[in-house]
């Protein structure tokens, strides 16, 4: 039986068949971003485990990442990283090619946006693949960051992505799956 969260979030998240292309049932967020009660519980679930903890920095993937971490970053007094599609950030960058579920991509990060051994939660709206969030991974950790769980609102299990980020000895965590 799924808990009082995982139906306010699954209820307030919109399906759109064949975006962006035939076969993908996209995930779209913006419904529950305008749905004051689900983004609050949304947030309010995703910071509950580090309450008290030091977290030093939320990394946020651009774009749908930005909107959650920057909440998260507020909540648990953090930093805040944007992690960003090529070409995007003016300072000196770490660059990665990825996958995801319907494309190739590079994504970038500035140099300079973590200290070595800095404590970092990763945020995106989504893990599907999981090509993704291991792109932004090898990113922070190429910088040095100690990546203490990688966070998503929703999980597509059948497609992977959270056993390919525990492979890389990062803890996943997710609010709701679609099967
Ligand atoms: C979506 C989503 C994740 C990624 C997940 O972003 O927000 O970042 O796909 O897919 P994966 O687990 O298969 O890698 P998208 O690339 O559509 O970018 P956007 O947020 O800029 O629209
Ligand atoms: N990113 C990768 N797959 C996705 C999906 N099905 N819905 C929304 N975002 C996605």
């Amino acid at each position: 039986m799924k808990s009082s969260l995982e139906d306010t979030l699954i209820s307030a998240i919109r399906n759109i068949p064949d975006y962006p292309k035939p076969g993908i049932m996209f995930r779209d967020i913006t419904t529950l971003l305008g749905n004051a009660r689900a983004y609050r519980r949304a947030i309010d679930e995703l910071v509950h485990p580090y309450a008290g903890s030091k977290i030093d920095k939320i990394a946020g993937i651009e774009a749908r990442g930005f909107i959650l971490g920057g909440a998260m970053a507020h909540q648990l007094s953090s930093g805040f990283i944007p992690i960003r599609k090529k070409g995007k950030l003016p300072h000196e960058t770490v660059r990665v090619a990825y996958s995801l579920e319907y494309g190739l991509d590079e994504m970038e990060m500035h140099k300079d946006a973590v200290v070595p051994g800095e404590k970092v939660i990763l945020v995106d709206d989504l893990i599907a693949t999981g090509g993704t969030a291991e792109g932004a991974v090898k990113l922070l950790r190429q910088m040095g960051a100690d990546i203490v769980a990688a966070c998503f609102v929703i999980d597509l299990p059948e497609l992977g992505g959270r056993a390919k980020l525990e492979a890389l000895d990062v803890p996943v965590r997710t609010l709701v799956a679609f099967e």
